[in-house]
């Protein structure tokens, strides 16, 4: 049984302040949602006082990112994984379609993102997707079958269970056009098969693997989305900026 994962991405919106009044608002509209794991990503400087002010709940907070440097050292405007557990992390999304786009992040770094990651013993959430363009192209699997691969390897089977794919098609990214259950449903069950084959030793690995996705995902179209059996969650960026739609997109159920 793969446990859900909602998780809330405020990339680089609400300050300190703000970033408490939601998670405050949103703790007791989630405070019941045992069916599944329920995760928001602040900004930097955010995480710390969110992170205090949600212990004890049922709500988690995540990194949006983190160095590609395991040990502390000389990175100028860095912060590194186990500094984000540190504050209270425990989740790091790494190798979003915005870093990757607009801050060239190769799928090596990736890797060193999600390897940095899993040695501060965080969760990681590990984004792939393709363009329009690719998908017009018809490469759509083989981009996402390489960020994959990119993003995963060197890693050992017992890292895995650390791992969450988020499947977020750039096209329906910030762009109000949603993939449909069923394209969406086509590309999680394509990954699932990638992981069996690259992970073949480690049987039952991709089975257990959980696979979100995102992109303009609301209240409208979550059911829709997590009625499909390869998907197991959702990644939201705009939607979980207000409390109460990102409440009723983990309360999906009720
Ligand atoms: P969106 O963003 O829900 O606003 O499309 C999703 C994401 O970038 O993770």
């Amino acid at each position: 049984m793969r446990k859900p994962v909602i998780a809330g991405n405020w990339k680089m919106y609400k300050t300190i302040g703000e970033s408490v009044d939601t998670a405050l608002s949103l703790k007791p509209l989630v405070a019941n949602a045992n069916h599944c794991e329920v995760v928001l990503a602040p900004v930097f400087t955010a995480i710390k006082t969110v992170a205090d002010r949600l212990e004890g709940s049922n709500v988690n907070v995540a990194g949006q990112d983190c160095s590609t440097e395991i040990e502390e050292g000389a990175h100028t405007g860095e912060v590194a994984a186990f500094m984000l557990r540190d504050a209270g992390a425990r989740y790091v999304i790494v190798g979003h379609s915005e870093r990757r786009q607009m801050y060239a992040e190769t799928d090596s770094m990736v890797n060193k993102k999600t390897v940095a990651g899993i040695s501060a013993a965080l969760t990681v959430i590990l984004c792939v997707g393709e363009s329009l363009a690719q998908r017009d192209q018809g490469i759509a699997e083989n981009v996402v079958s390489g960020q994959l691969r990119g993003g995963l390897s060197r890693l050992t089977a017992s890292d895995l269970d650390r791992i969450i794919v988020a499947y977020e098609p750039v096209w329906a990214i910030g762009t109000g056009r949603t993939a449909t259950p069923e394209q969406a449903q086509e590309m999680h069950a394509f990954i699932r098969r990638v992981f069996a084959e690259g992970h073949s030793a480690s049987a039952g690995a991709a089975q257990g693997l959980r696979i979100i996705y995102g992109g303009s995902v609301k209240p409208e179209n979550i059911s829709g989305l997590m009625a499909q059996p390869d998907i197991d969650g959702a990644l939201v960026g705009g939607a979980s900026l207000k409390a109460e739609s990102f409440a009723q997109i983990v309360n999906y159920k009720k």
